[in-house]
C-alpha cells in the first residue's frame, strides 16, 4: 500500500540513482507542489540542487521575503531574483488576458534562463509537476488549460539541453500534501491556496502598474488575514481579491470621490474545474469591506462575487 513514508523512500532512492552527481536547476513558486518537489530533491542530492525563486512584482505583499525565508529554513540552496521591473516593462500598455499570460511566461522563461546558466554544468531541470498536470496538458478545456506552463518551464529543457526530472508525476494534489507533512514542510507552504503563475496580472483587469499592484496587494492582505484571522481561511479552497478598472462615485467627509472598485472572490472546489462561491457570514463580510475601503487608498467601493464555475470562471481574466 501506498504511503507518504515509502513513497519518499523510493523516490530518494530512485532520484540518487539517476542524477548521481549531477547539478538539477528548480523553479520554486511558494506554492504547495515546487515545495515538495525541491525538498525531495534536497534529500537526494543535497547541494546539488540549485533552486531559483523569482519575484515577478506580481506575488501577494510581502510574499517574496516570506516565503524566501522559509525555503532557507529548510535548508535549500535557493537564489531569489528581483524582476519585479522586467515584468513591469513588459506588461506595459498589455490589457488582453492571453497577451499578458503570454508575456509573463516569456520573460518568466528569460530571467530563469539566465539565472541558471550561471551555473555552471547543470545537467536537469527540476519540476514540480503533478500527475493531474499531466491530464490538463492532453485534455482540452478552455483557455486557462494552456496556462499550467508557468510551474513547467516550457521550451526550456531543448533550449538548454536540460534533461527534466518529476518526482511528483504520479501523485494527486492530496497525496503531495501527505508527503509534504511527513517531509516536514511548513504548514503555512502546505496548506496554501493555489496561486495563479500569472499572479495579480489576471486580478487586475486590462493594463499593470505598480501602483494598481501595491493598491490589489493591499486589499488582498487585508482579505487574506482576515479570513486567517478569523478562522475561514482553511475552510475555503481559493480566494483573492480583483481590481476593477471601474471607478464609482462614493463620499468621504464631506468629499464626493470617484475611486476604483474592487471584487472579492472566494470559492469551494476540488481540482479548480468546478467551484462554488463560498458563504461567507455577512459579519466578516462587512468588517472586510470597511477595513478595505478605510485603509486602502484609491479604493472607495467593495463587491462580492457571488458566481459558480461554469459558466464564471474563478480568475476575472
Ligand atoms: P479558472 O479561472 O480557469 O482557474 O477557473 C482555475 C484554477 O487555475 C488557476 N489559474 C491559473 N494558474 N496559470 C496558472 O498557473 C494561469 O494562467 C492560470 N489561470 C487560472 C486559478 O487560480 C484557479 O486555481
Amino acid at each position: 500500500t501506498w504511503t507518504p513514508d515509502s513513497f519518499i523512500e523510493t523516490t530518494v532512492a530512485e532520484l540518487k540513482a539517476q542524477i548521481g552527481n549531477d547539478k538539477v536547476v528548480l523553479g520554486l513558486s511558494g506554492g504547495v507542489d515546487s515545495s515538495v518537489a525541491a525538498v525531495l530533491l534536497h534529500q537526494a542530492i543535497g547541494k546539488n540542487l540549485y533552486a531559483i525563486f523569482v519575484d515577478n512584482g506580481l506575488l501577494r505583499k510581502d510574499e517574496f521575503e516570506e516565503v524566501l525565508e522559509s525555503y532557507k529554513g529548510m535548508g535549500l540552496n535557493v537564489t531569489g531574483v528581483d524582476a519585479k521591473q522586467d515584468f513591469y516593462d513588459v506588461l506595459t500598455g498589455l490589457k488582453d488576458p492571453e497577451q499578458k499570460r503570454k508575456a509573463i511566461g516569456g520573460k518568466f522563461i528569460d530571467v530563469f534562463q539566465a539565472e541558471a546558466n550561471k551555473i555552471q554544468g547543470v545537467k536537469w531541470l527540476g519540476q514540480g509537476t503533478i500527475y493531474p498536470d499531466i491530464i490538463e496538458s492532453v485534455s482540452v478545456k478552455g483557455p486557462s488549460a494552456t496556462i499550467k506552463s508557468h510551474h513547467n518551464v516550457g521550451g526550456l529543457p531543448e533550449k538548454m539541453d536540460l534533461k527534466v526530472v518529476e518526482p511528483l508525476n504520479t501523485l494527486f494534489k492530496d497525496e503531495v500534501r501527505r508527503v509534504g507533512k511527513s517531509l516536514e514542510i511548513d504548514d503555512k507552504i502546505l496548506g496554501r491556496h493555489p496561486f495563479p503563475g500569472p499572479g495579480l496580472a489576471i486580478r487586475i483587469l486590462s493594463d499593470i502598474t505598480p501602483e494598481k499592484v501595491d493598491i490589489l496587494q493591499q486589499v488582498d492582505a487585508i482579505f487574506i488575514n482576515g479570513l486567517k484571522t478569523s478562522g475561514l481561511y482553511d475552510d475555503v479552497w481559493q480566494a483573492g481579491a480583483m481590481l476593477l478598472p471601474v471607478q464609482s462615485v462614493g463620499v468621504m467627509g464631506d468629499e464626493r470621490t470617484y475611486e476604483n472598485v474592487v471584487a472579492l472572490r472566494a470559492v469551494h472546489s476540488l481540482d479548480g474545474m468546478t467551484a462554488d462561491w463560498v458563504h461567507l457570514p455577512y459579519e466578516f463580510l462587512a468588517e472586510t469591506s470597511n477595513k478595505i475601503i478605510n485603509k486602502v487608498k484609491g479604493v472607495n467601493r467593495v463587491v462580492y462575487d457571488i458566481s459558480s464555475k461554469p459558466p464564471a470562471t474563478i480568475e476575472w481574466e
